[in-house]
């Protein structure tokens, strides 16, 4: 594959941009010697400065449903921008998408929009302590919710050997710069280990505001929650008068309409979304039941933000509602059946090839990684027993022959409705390639 012309940006990036480009995880870290320029995107094709062609799996880290260039999302959008960006008043399309996903979540009463799923995350463990009074936060080792400081302790995989006794993990820092003390108020369980949570809510739950967990663990690959274990986070909750917040950044308007809420059957006091609701435009959205929604106004917990509520990206979300809810939320279903048939076809290569690649999945939201477990089932599975330096190898390879993978070694890979079975069988017959290369 011929990127000469990518290697002239990133050597001229590399005078200019941090990395040759804007977040260590698009860099030469995750894709060495120099990313890919991608030039531009339509349907689930993506198109390099060199003229390469891809099939996207990376889709935006998850942000497009609909996949690039959507028709319908470009007829809004141009006309639209005509009528103005952004006006920072009370807007009509802010009502229109409000109520819409209102519509779609039982759960949720109202919603307050926001950009990123981080400064949603930021405010929802603001809201909690406000409500409750308390001042500490639960979350879960290999959970990630962005990089608000009080948040970014034990997301990253680690050596197994630093990461204590399940009982009282140790709480690792993701980042320098960080004060102990704006992580003295985050307490890290083990996840998807109910009996870890209730000894933890049994001696601090007088102390905690909320737990805050993403449905799905979706930044160590995918692993899907056992079964019953969030029912029973929720109802550990309830017991100890602490409050259940699902940040549903990544899993909203994804694995179901309704998100991993509608999935595992959930009435999580506390939500946000991110990412796919945008469908490729920066919109976050922080939502619940009234009596939680209500600590918000006139600023009683304070949330901000010129930005927030984005004309356009707004009425991209919205249309994106509307698009994947036609003919009985056909969007889902297509790319929940896409994500299955890639993920039992990559099982299935694996095993023909007698590699020992595992294929986990939640619906859409699949990823490949090199075990020698059956099931990767818990953060500290993946920090032991993954292989993470041969999925780089393995996504590199898929990319070299046209395929998209994501090259960051703890993401995943996702489907969009714009994939067709034509991409499914040329992926699958480009991992057999890469498989046989490994071997
Ligand atoms: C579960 C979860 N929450 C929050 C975030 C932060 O979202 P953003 O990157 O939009 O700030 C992410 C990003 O990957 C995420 O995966």
């Amino acid at each position: 594959m011929n990127s000469e012309i990518s290697k002239q940006y990133f050597d001229r990036a590399m005078k200019v941009l941090v990395e040759g480009c804007s977040s260590a995880s698009r860099g030469p870290m995750n894709y060495a010697p120099y990313p890919a320029y991608i030039r531009e995107g339509k349907g689930a094709r993506l198109w390099d400065v060199d003229g390469n062609e891809y099939i996207d799996w990376q889709l935006s880290f998850g942000c497009l449903p609909l996949g690039h260039a959507h028709p319908k999302i470009v007829e809004i959008v141009q006309e639209k921008v005509a009528g103005g960006t952004h006006f920072a008043t009370a807007l009509e399309v802010e009502v229109e998408t409000a109520e819409l996903m209102v519509d779609m979540l039982p759960h949720v009463d109202k919603v307050r929009f926001a950009n990123t799923g981080t400064e949603a995350c930021m405010t929802g463990v603001r809201m909690a302590r406000g409500i409750t009074g308390k001042r500490k936060v639960l979350k879960f080792e290999g959970h990630y919710h962005g990089w608000y400081d009080g948040l970014l302790v034990s997301s990253n995989p680690q050596p197994v050997t630093t990461l204590g006794h399940p009982n009282d993990p140790v709480r690792i820092p993701d980042s320098s710069g960080l004060t102990p003390g704006s992580w003295e108020d985050t307490l890290v369980c083990v996840w998807n280990d109910a009996d870890a949570l209730e000894r933890m809510l049994k001696t601090h739950g007088h102390e905690i505001a909320c737990v805050v967990m993403e449905g799905a663990m979706s930044n160590m690959g995918v692993i899907p929650p056992k079964p019953g274990y969030l029912q029973q986070v929720q109802e550990m909750c309830r017991a100890h008068d602490v409050l259940f917040y699902l940040d549903e950044t990544v899993t909203g308007f994804r694995v179901a309409p309704g998100g991993a809420a509608e999935l595992y059957g959930l009435q999580p006091d506390i939500v946000t979304y991110g990412k796919a609701l945008g469908q490729g435009f920066p919109v976050a959205a922080i939502a619940g039941p009234d009596h939680i929604m209500e600590s918000i106004e006139y600023g009683k917990v304070l949330h901000y933000g010129s930005h927030n509520a984005p004309r356009l990206g707004l009425y991209a979300a919205k249309t994106m509602l509307e698009e994947m809810r036609r003919d009985n939320n056909a969007g889902w279903t297509r790319l929940n059946q896409i994500g299955e048939e890639v993920t039992q076809r990559l099982n299935q290569v694996a095993r023909d090839c007698g590699q020992n690649m595992r294929v986990q999945n939640v619906g859409s939201m699949f990823h490949p990684v090199f075990t020698d477990l059956e099931q990767i089932s818990g953060y500290r599975d993946f920090c032991q027993h993954v292989d993470l330096a041969k999925y780089g190898r393995f996504s590199s390879l898929m990319r070299e022959q046209g395929v998209f993978f994501t090259g960051n070694r703890i993401l995943h890979n996702l489907s969009c409705t714009a994939h067709t079975q034509a991409d499914i069988d040329r992926t699958i017959e480009a991992a057999g390639t890469a498989l046989e290369q490994l071997s």
